[in-house]
């Protein structure tokens, strides 16, 4: 058949999309190559990140025993069965920022003789017009063990972020004892039997300070590294191999921080490349969209693909840093480990006391949906991302304000993409025509005129990843046009469908967004397929998320 009849014969053959507005010409392509593995997709790459900062801890995943909202233990019960849902694979705590503040002893023992601490937080402008409460003052009563018994609930392992800032190594120590050394074995480890737990909470992963080149103390990269080498000399591992993430740089595309990556590695190896052994990963924080402007739920046509752009960022920056690494890490021993990224709206918090929370749209999952394809595209590189944040704050997969609670746009792309975890990731190529759109940006200074300048820039038509595990073959896709579906054909070299099973998730309102009263508003829904082969046209409809399971 010839490419023009192909493509004609299918834009009838096809059911068009829920929300397709007009369907672009069908010039537009994925191909997977089913035999050309990238590596693993580890299930950490869908990581969660839970901070005491603003309502994450405190009314999102704690709600204490006593109250009337369901609960396990004091732990939210609908978040918890939502979290299992996701297969949550690993959830870091307790910052952020808050990790370098923090005293892990004051969340210890006896829950009602734990001391009250003033929050990293208060600081924060927002929390002033925020009534006194566990935002600004920590009660304390979320500490390790509670923590512990969170992961336990959802499935997932333990990440825990040290205080460098403001504690020693010998503080740090006594944290993995507190939570590792074996049953009856020593003062902590009575303890944490008296917290409720008398074997070992065995936490694998444990993070080095955070963000030390600013809120983590301010350190420079060589000032970081010697930190990095007290904290890890000697660390009791009760016979488990611990995995120490350093701290690492805080990106943007302007300003990547390749600088932080390469004084820190050429620090730490030195003339003691050995030192490489005790690094399993090195953290990369990457948030797309600005405090200042921006709303989570207004914004025109072009902002919609201004924050796609930004998102897209992502995938540079891992190649940057990943290359910046190889310069020291020849053996590819250490990993990169994405612990913070999401979009960062400002200025439609839930309330005062719910410090960067706002309500995700549909464009929230589009960029949520294109980071984890971005992810999924470069396996070898990353041992872990973690989503910031879990609930009420940044990009947020639940919102939960007293007995109400909702899963977010962002909750369902998670929910979609799990069937990557554990896969084979393997090569596909998307071609599709690109989308020009404007930002404006300011004149150069200096420069008399001060009206803003329009540039025209360009995004890609349909991006997305694919995995395989044994016969079964998942490919997600996103389609960024606003208001026009993408007819494409799949072609799958190096096998054929025998089924194709199709979740979409799209709006007819690209604003639209899930809320208490609404919260079904952009849910996944099954599309009817009647497709098979080693080619078949399919229709991604206008933004949109598209997962298809092919069995082979
Ligand atoms: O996620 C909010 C904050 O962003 C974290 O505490 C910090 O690490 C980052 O700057």
């Amino acid at each position: 058949m010839r490419r023009r009849d192909f493509l004609s014969s299918s834009l009838a053959a096809v059911a068009v999309g829920l929300a397709a507005r007009s369907a672009r010409a069908a010039d537009s392509s994925v191909e997977v190559l089913v035999n050309e593995p990238l590596g693993t997709i580890a299930p950490e790459m869908q990581g969660h990140f839970t901070e005491h900062i603003g309502s994450v801890v405190y009314n999102g995943i704690w709600v204490g025993e006593d109250s009337p909202i369901p609960n396990v233990g004091g732990v939210r019960k609908a978040l918890v069965e939502h979290m299992r849902r996701l297969r949550a694979p690993v959830i870091r705590w307790p910052g952020g920022c808050f990790a370098d503040s923090y005293n892990w002893r004051d969340g210890i023992g006896s829950r009602s003789k734990r001391p009250v601490r003033t929050n990293f937080w208060d600081n924060d402008a927002q929390l002033a017009h925020a009534p006194a409460g566990p935002q600004k003052y920590d009660p304390n009563t979320f500490g390790t063990a509670e923590f512990m018994r969170f992961c336990q609930l959802c499935g997932a392992q333990p990440y825990l972020a040290a205080n460098v800032r403001s504690l020693t190594p010998h503080d740090f120590d006594e944290w993995v004892e507190y939570c590792n050394s074996p049953a009856g074995s020593t003062t902590l480890a009575s303890t944490r039997a008296q917290d409720g737990s008398r074997e070992p909470f065995n936490v694998t992963y444990w993070g080095i300070g955070n963000e030390s080149w600013g809120c983590g103390g301010d350190l420079r990269p060589e000032e970081y590294a010697v930190e990095f080498r007290r904290f890890t000399s000697w660390v009791p591992d009760y016979g488990r191999a611990l995995r120490f993430i350093a701290s690492g740089p805080g990106t943007s595309p302007s300003d990547p921080q390749v600088s932080w990556t390469r004084g820190f590695l050429a620090n730490l190896v030195g003339t003691r490349p050995d030192l490489l052994d005790r690094l399993y990963g090195l953290s990369l924080h990457y948030y797309c969209g600005t405090t200042g402007k921006g709303n989570s739920l207004q914004f025109s046509t072009d902002e919609w693909y201004q924050m796609l752009g930004q998102a897209d960022a992502m995938d540079t920056l891992i190649t940057q840093h990943w290359q910046a690494m190889g310069e020291f890490d020849r053996r590819r021993q250490a990993k990169l480990v994405v612990d913070e990224w999401g979009v960062w709206h400002s200025g439609t918090p839930l309330g005062p006391a719910y410090l960067f929370s706002f309500v995700p749209s549909l464009r929230d999952a589009l960029v949520s949906a294109l980071t984890l394809d971005i992810f999924n595209r470069h396996p070898e590189k990353l041992a872990m991302c973690n989503d910031a944040q879990l609930v009420n704050n940044l990009n947020t997969l639940f919102l939960a304000m007293h007995d109400r609670f909702v899963p977010t746009t962002i909750f369902h792309v998670f929910d979609m993409y799990k069937s990557h975890q554990g896969g084979q990731a393997v090569r596909m190529i998307c071609e599709a025509s690109s989308i020009p759109y404007h930002v404006e940006s300011s004149a150069p200074a200096g420069a008399m005129e001060t009206t803003p300048v329009q540039q025209t820039r360009q995004f890609w038509g349909l991006a997305g990843s694919a995995s395989r595990q044994g016969n079964t073959l998942i490919v997600t896709v996103v389609n960024p046009h606003v208001s026009d579906a993408s007819t494409a054909e799949v072609r799958l070299r190096g096998g054929a469908a025998k089924s194709v099973r199709a979740t979409v998730l799209t709006a007819p309102d690209i604003h639209a967004s899930n809320y208490f009263d609404r919260p079904d508003t952009v849910v996944p829904r099954d599309r009817p397929t009647n497709v098979s082969g080693a080619r078949f046209p399919w229709t991604f409809p206008a933004a949109s998320v598209t997962k298809l399971e092919i069995a082979l």
